[in-house]
């Protein structure tokens, strides 16, 4: 038996659970009509094949129809879910993993205008900014109709063959309850600690008295909402003495902080380029005061930290939650000894950012996750070995090879710069986002493990692609800024990743017109700022970088707010002239008949990239599909067959913003999708 503190099983009540490593409560946005269907149950079982003991399926189901699905939650309140549940149950149950639900009502955390548009309540009529809400004080039937659904819905999970129940406090409706900042209600409810926990107890005592002993249940809280007036540490430390004390639960999920805004998520949650495992220690204080069986997960992304975490006694269960999302492998890799293959999340939260803007979690990186029934986490072996090149080692190009070499091809990779990866190189100058590099690193560390050839410094065409005598030609060119955005005075401008490259010496009185909306303008307004230049950045949008989203956001601001940057919305820059060493901006609305003017030194564009594909239009004509892809084949997930030119030696093919600017995720998983039938 290994002597791994993480491989190390752990009792937990009556239930063993194989390792120390769990996957904690997130809702990954998959449900159908609320129900954990196909799709949710295919990726929490590659999380328990992967060998994680414990996986906390679902965030915050919903237990009443007044705590409508904010992310299309699961609806735990409804009866059809218990053989949904049942179905998922039993699948992690035969990989030889442990299965709870998180639920919740969400008190203020939601809108009235989802689900029954029932109104939304909580124990005050306080707002909570992120959801916008103006929730209802709730009366006594409130509290009693809300205590019993809680109980209907652990019985429910119980009859779906769930392991626990956690309930989701912290934010939510519980810890809503239990803050001072949001309980104004007289007693019994409101006032003391003991009145403001009361509900919480009750709905303990509730379901306990209906799932019996032989259930686990636990809880994931906030044991100091680091807010003015709100639960402090020393109140936390005794919430959590009264929960252990209560006898009512199995263990505490131990959080540190406050949701109700973007900026408090994401001290919760970190994202790339803050520290990591921040609230690991005063995890440690809580198990350390409470001597109670302790969980607790934030920003620890690595094996190395999470063993610490382990073999310090800071916690008994340690959450790689958003890892697992980027390697649901990670237990296995760590039993066979090849944890440098296990691929890293780099924090980018695409995956969490999506769901508050009612999409999916995807990975940016893991282009499989979330899409179990179609894309593979580990990629078959081709039949038939074949010649692949590729031109552009960027994520597209890199996560082509990877997975045309996992398939068994010959592989070789032509690059035009000195070193790999594309613009998301470029990106990774910023402290801040550093941690993408490890996008690239990891691929490129599979690659040379599975004996792909590298060209770099090598602007390849198509005599150097015809001597390769390739079977397939894959071009992943990429981009180059696209700037000609102006009716006149285009050869003013410079691009965005003029300015992040630091090929282009920022000015100091700046203007960025921004309609991309993505990181670059940021990292280039960032990048300017700090030099003590003005900025201002414009958009002909309604909100500035839309795609950057919600949690991304909040490191800029907190940069970008403390700096000369202002932020115009709404208005379109139109032209530009030059007036000395100045240059006049000529600047208009698409609602119309507005024009004003800005004087300013430099003006940055960011309007995305235009295809770099000159390479692709030669190679065309000598391919046996002429380039086409068949969409119903690449969806349907099966080889390419269009045969357009009798006369061609090779199939072609390009992905990523070589055919139109998109993002990191959809290069990668533009390259994985065709890369994993060849
Ligand atoms: C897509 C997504 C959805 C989440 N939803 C929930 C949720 O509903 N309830 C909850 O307690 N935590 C939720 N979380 C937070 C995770 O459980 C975890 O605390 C967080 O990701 C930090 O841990 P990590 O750094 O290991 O990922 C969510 C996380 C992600 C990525
Ligand atoms: S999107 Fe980023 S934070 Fe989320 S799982 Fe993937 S790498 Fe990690």
């Amino acid at each position: 038996m290994s002597n791994d503190p993480l491989l190390q099983p752990y009792t937990l009540k009556h239930l063993t659970l194989r390792n120390r490593i769990i996957v904690t409560s997130h809702e990954p946005a998959y449900p159908e009509d609320g129900m954990p269907k196909e799709r949710y149950r295919a990726y929490t079982l590659e999380r328990a094949r992967g060998g994680v003991a414990l996986t906390m399926t679902a965030g915050s189901a919903a237990v009443s129809k007044d705590s409508p699905p904010v992310f299309n939650n699961l609806l735990a309140y409804k009866d059809e879910i218990v053989p949904w549940i049942r179905e998922m149950t039993d699948a992690v149950h035969e990989e030889g993993a442990a299965i709870m639900i998180q639920l919740t009502h969400l008190g203020r955390r939601t809108r009235w205008d989802k689900g029954d548009w029932l109104p939304v309540v909580a124990p005050s009529h306080h707002r909570e900014a992120s959801h916008r809400s103006f929730p209802k004080k709730m009366e006594d039937w409130d509290i009693e109709r809300i205590i019993k659904d809680f109980a209907d819905a652990a019985e429910r999970m119980k009859a779906g063959g769930m392991d626990g129940v956690e309930l989701e406090a912290y934010g939510h409706l519980i810890d809503q309850f239990n803050s001072p900042l949001t309980n104004e209600l007289d007693g019994p409810y409101g006032g003391s600690l003991e009145n403001r926990m009361r509900f919480c107890f009750d709905v303990f005592k509730a379901m306990r008295a209906r799932v019996g002993d032989d259930f686990i249940l636990g809880v994931r809280y906030t044991a100091d909402e680091c807010l003015p007036g709100g639960t402090g540490k020393a109140d936390g430390i005794e919430i959590s003495r009264r929960l252990r004390d209560s006898g009512l639960i199995d263990y505490l999920n131990v959080i540190r902080g406050h949701i109700d805004t973007d900026a408090g998520l994401t001290d919760v949650i970190p994202i790339q380029g803050m520290a990591n495992s921040p609230h690991l220690d005063f995890a440690g204080e809580i198990r350390a005061a409470t001597q109670f069986p302790t969980f607790h997960a934030a920003k620890i992304p690595d094996v190395a930290t999470a063993r610490h975490a382990i073999a310090a006694g800071k916690v008994d269960m340690v959450g790689m939650t958003r890892a697992h999302m980027t390697d649901p492998h990670i237990v296995r890799k760590i039993i066979e000894k090849r944890e440098e293959d296990i691929r890293p999340c780099v924090g980018a939260n695409y995956c969490l950012d999506r769901i508050y803007q009612g999409g999916m979690a995807f990975c940016i990186h893991n282009a499989a996750t979330g899409r179990e029934q179609t894309m593979p986490h580990t990629i078959a072996k081709a039949d038939t070995r074949k010649k692949v090149v590729i031109v552009g080692a960027g994520p597209a190009g890199l996560e082509a090879a990877r997975v045309a070499a996992e398939r068994g091809h010959a592989v070789v990779v032509f690059e035009a710069a000195n070193d790999p990866g594309g613009q998301i190189r470029l990106t990774a100058q910023s402290e801040r986002r550093r941690e993408m590099i490890s996008i690239i690193d990891w691929r490129m560390s599979q690659c040379e493990k599975l004996g792909v050839t590298f060209y770099f410094n090598n602007w390849a065409d198509a005599d150097m692609i015809a001597a390769e005598g390739p079977d397939v030609v894959i071009i992943a060119t990429g981009g180059l800024p696209h700037t000609e955005v102006l009716s006149k005075g285009n050869e003013l401008v410079v691009s965005s990743w003029d300015i992040i490259s630091g090929d282009v010496k920022p000015g100091t009185n700046v203007l960025i017109f921004d309609d991309a909306g993505d990181h670059a303008g940021l990292q280039a307004a960032e990048f300017i700022a700090k030099t003590g230049a003005k900025v201002e950045i414009m958009t002909p949008d309604r909100s500035f970088a839309p795609e950057v989203m919600a949690m991304n956001l909040v490191p800029y601001m907190r940069s970008l707010q403390k700096l000369d940057v202002t932020f115009t919305v709404t208005y379109r820059l139109q032209s530009a002239e030059k007036s000395g060493n100045q240059i006049i901006a000529h600047v208009g609305s698409d609602y119309g008949g507005v024009t004003k003017q800005r004087t300013i030194d430099q003006i940055v564009i960011n309007h995305g990239t235009i295809p770099l594909d000159d390479l692709y239009f030669e190679m065309k004509p000598g391919s046996k599909n002429l380039g086409e892809v068949s969409y119903d084949q690449l969806i349907s997930g099966v080889p390419q067959t269009a045969e357009r030119n009798p006369a061609g030696t090779y199939q072609l093919f390009r992905i990523g913003d070589a055919v139109a600017a998109r993002n990191t995720h959809a290069a990668i998983y533009d390259a994985l999708r065709l890369a994993k039938d060849i």
